[in-house]
């Protein structure tokens, strides 16, 4: 046996015994309709996200705007050193769960995302805090994460819907489906997901 192939197979071995798909992300992703509303099969691992001091996200949890506002303090899920991963947050429910027609709305992209190291990614799409408007109902956020088959190159592969000043929006919403077939990106390998409240911004 090659030494490379020995260390693989340890690998492997490994990530078998990690690997062990999450029943309760699953449960979730399907009891509040991501499955089937933005992919076809919940993710098996969780992606990790702490929010401040305050622990690990609950996948489904409902947090309260203010604590959302800056980047997670840490993010992060099962993975091999070796690869490259996009992580993307976004909202799914724009401008309302009843009617998803804005697409999915972007509040972070980061790409080629080397292991476990999201501080060495290439920020396609900064951080932005959700702010749903206010009476349009608890909004879903998914994180995803997916392990990229080669090194995602900055092209206009990531169209961006245009700006729209209330007129007519000619070009088609963003979403993570058209996303992820465009950098063949695949299924997501891990997920999760908050919601938050709709609501007037403070002044
Ligand atoms: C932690 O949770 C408490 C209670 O919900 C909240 O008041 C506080 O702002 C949170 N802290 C952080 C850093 O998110
Ligand atoms: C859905 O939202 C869009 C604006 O984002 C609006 O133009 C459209 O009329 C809405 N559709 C329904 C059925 O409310
Ligand atoms: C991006 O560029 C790298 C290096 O030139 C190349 O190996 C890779 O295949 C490119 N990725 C895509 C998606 O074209």
């Amino acid at each position: 046996m090659r030494p490379k192939t020995a260390a693989i197979v340890v690998l492997l071995s490994i990530s078998l015994a990690q690997s062990e798909e999450d029943p309760i992300l699953k449960q979730k992703f399907e009891e509040h309709g991501l499955v089937p509303d933005v992919i076809g099969k919940a993710p098996g691992r969780l992606v990790k996200v702490y929010y401040g001091e305050n622990g690990t996200l609950q996948p489904g949890e409902v947090l309260p705007q203010d604590q959302i506002q800056g980047e997670p303090e840490k993010v992060s899920w099962e993975a091999d050193p070796d690869e490259l991963y996009t992580l993307i947050m976004t909202d799914i429910d724009a401008p309302s769960k009843e009617n998803r027609s804005d697409g999915d709305e972007k509040r972070w992209l980061v790409v080629n995302i080397p292991g476990y190291g999201l501080a060495e990614g290439e920020v396609r799409s900064p951080y932005e805090p959700p702010q749903p408007a206010a009476g349009t109902g608890l909004h879903r956020f998914i994180f995803l994460v997916y392990k990229q088959s080669q090194t995602l190159n900055s092209t206009d592969e990531d169209p961006e819907p245009e700006t729209t000043t209330g007129e007519s929006e000619t070009s088609t919403p963003w979403t993570i489906n058209d996303f992820a077939r465009v950098n063949e990106l695949g299924d997501p390998i891990a997920g999760n997901f908050f919601r938050v409240e709709g609501m007037a911004t403070e002044e």
